[in-house]
């Protein structure tokens, strides 16, 4: 038995790295897999996996999402991973790279979870995971102004939507990882006048040594997508930094469990101690 069975989770961003990755890890846990990404020719490549079903999707493409939502019946998880790391401080990022990466990274899973939202709504289940990064409102990173602006912003949006829609049965979590080794940073790092030193300052920032892979994080997609964690009915937001994970929401809310009791404790003790006077 897998630990997805039957679940049917629809994913963008497949065709490479964290998303495809996750694509295969859902597959494997007996998931249905919609896989989507604009690059056809790699998405076809998962189409060996039992279980996943492949579909161009421009995630920018409001048309294109409503024509897929109108094939699609029943959505149990919808992942939204699809993004782009510009590199530069403000001053580096012209207002087209501004709305390039804002529109990719952020608007796209407006429309996502607008469209697909009600389906959830209306089945009185749901469950969204969204990718952001440690490059957003946790962590201030040099050359990714725009990057870590729309990060920050998945990170609210996620907050929001879970605030919003806890009562009918919906969950929103993300994603927050640090460096993850994906064809996505081997270009990036080409791309650098000094390619070595490039690699070097990477790994600097890791303080295990090396990156996260994909797997890794695909791993944190299929705990948040399984009904291992249906008591965290809140916005959840896990972080995957130089290979260590973090589960920050289920601590906090242990802690608040924990205070929760204290408190009703003291109460007692009061209670015990105030009729004993009687
Ligand atoms: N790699 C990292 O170090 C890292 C760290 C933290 C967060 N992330 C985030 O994880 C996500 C995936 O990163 P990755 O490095 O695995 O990705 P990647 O860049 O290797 O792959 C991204 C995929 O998105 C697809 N894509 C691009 N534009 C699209 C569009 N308009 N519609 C649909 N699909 C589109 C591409 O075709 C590609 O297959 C991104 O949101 C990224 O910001 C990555």
């Amino acid at each position: 038995m897998g630990r997805l069975d039957g679940k049917v989770i629809l994913l963008s961003a497949a065709a490479q790295g964290i998303g495809r990755a996750t694509a295969i890890a859902f597959a494997k846990e007996g998931a249905k897999v919609i896989a989507t990404d604009i690059n056809k020719t790699k998405l076809q490549e998962l189409e060996i996996y039992p279980g996943i079903q492949v579909r161009v999707l421009d995630v920018t493409k409001r048309e294109q999402i409503e024509e897929l939502a109108k094939e699609i019946e029943r959505i149990d998880v919808l992942c939204n991973i699809a993004g782009f790391v510009h590199h530069g401080t403000i001053l580096d990022c012209e207002e087209e790279d501004w709305n390039f990466a804002m529109n990719l990274n952020v608007r796209s899973m407006y429309l996502m979870i607008k469209t697909f939202l009600p389906k959830m709504i209306k089945q009185k289940s749901g469950n969204i995971i969204n990718m952001s990064s440690v490059a957003s409102s946790i962590k201030g990173v040099v050359n990714r102004c725009v990057y870590s602006t729309s990060k920050a912003a998945v990170i609210g949006l996620t907050k929001s939507v879970a605030a919003d829609f806890i009562e009918q049965g919906i969950r929103c979590n993300c994603v927050c990882p640090g460096t993850v080794d994906t064809p996505s940073l081997q270009q990036r790092i080409k791309a650098q006048p000094n390619p070595d030193q490039a690699l070097k300052d990477f790994l600097a920032r890791q303080r295990i040594g090396r990156m996260a892979t994909a797997e890794e994080v695909a791993h944190l997609f299929v705990y948040l997508a399984s009904e291992e964690v249906t008591s965290v009915k809140t916005s959840l937001c896990e972080f995957a930094h130089s290979g260590c994970i973090l589960v920050l929401m289920p601590l906090i809310l242990l802690l608040l469990h924990a205070l929760e009791l204290a408190k009703k404790l003291l109460v007692l003790n009061l209670f015990i101690k105030k009729k004993k006077k009687v």
